[in-house]
């Protein structure tokens, strides 16, 4: 148990190669990352490259919460800020969001639609990012800043969401009350998990979707299940 201050506070161009740090290094050995970035010798400096450009366009001005310097980090999209980008920012993102897929054009794209698929239509704190430096996981950090954007979501009678495709962090969603509503399975890409957590409360029903079906029929609903059979979104 740590005792922490929370610090939220919208992301400041000067902070951002150090957020971009830490997300590097805490994502280093995600199975995404890993799938996206190959090379495991390049993959630190194309990571920091990719989230210094991710924060900058897609998440320019996302309510973003530090605690202890440049630790553990969460970048929060308020209910309304996340899904879509204005044509300007698209652009911006265009080269950086090209290196993501680079290796896996198609598959990465597919990947990327289906996984947007899957946002729910209701308002909701949506969980961008959550990272803790390597050395100083495992001491509360990642829950005190889960638990910053959970109590605001509840004080705005909302719920919130995520997707994480480490099925290691499962549990660590499931014990803050989070429940798996979908996954998604596409080609060779590693599983995204997506988690929905109700307003305060447990067992709220899970979020309705953009999109309830990709028209092949592979919808990945199926809340806190385990396993899916054959539920994914290929
Ligand atoms: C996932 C992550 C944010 C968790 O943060 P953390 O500071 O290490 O976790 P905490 O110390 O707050 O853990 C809180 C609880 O979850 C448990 N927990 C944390 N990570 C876990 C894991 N991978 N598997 C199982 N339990 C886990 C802890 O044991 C702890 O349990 P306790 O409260 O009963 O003691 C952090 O490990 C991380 O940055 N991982 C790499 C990046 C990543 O995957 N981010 C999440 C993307 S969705």
């Amino acid at each position: 148990m740590v005792l922490a201050v929370v610090t939220a506070r919208r992301l400041e161009p000067a902070r951002r190669a150090a957020v971009a740090s830490v997300l590097a290094e805490a994502f280093e050995h995600d199975p995404m990352q890993a799938w996206l970035f190959p090379n495991a010798q390049r993959r630190m400096q194309r990571l920091r490259r990719f989230y210094e450009r991710d924060l900058a366009v897609r998440l320019e001005g996302c309510t973003t919460t530090c605690l202890l310097g440049e630790t553990a980090v969460a970048c929060w999209q308020a209910p309304g800020e996340s899904g879509t980008l204005p044509p300007r920012s698209a652009l911006q993102l265009a080269p950086c969001f090209w290196s993501v897929v680079a290796h896996h054009p198609l598959a990465g794209m597919r990947l990327l639609a289906a996984v947007l698929r899957q946002r729910p239509d209701e308002p909701h704190w949506y969980l961008s990012h959550l990272a803790v430096r390597p050395g100083d996981q495992g001491r509360g950090l990642g829950r005190t800043l889960l638990q910053w954007g959970i109590e605001r979501a509840d004080k705005e009678g909302v719920g919130t969401y995520l997707e994480t495709a480490n099925p290691d962090n499962l549990p660590f969603y499931r014990s803050a009350g989070y429940s798996q509503v979908g996954l998604v399975r596409s080609g060779d890409a590693p599983n995204v998990w997506t988690l929905w957590r109700g307003p305060s409360e447990q067992g709220s029903p899970p979020p309705r979707r953009r999109v309830a079906d990709d028209g092949a029929g592979n919808v990945g609903a199926s809340p806190d299940g385990g396993d899916q059979r054959g539920g994914g979104v290929e």
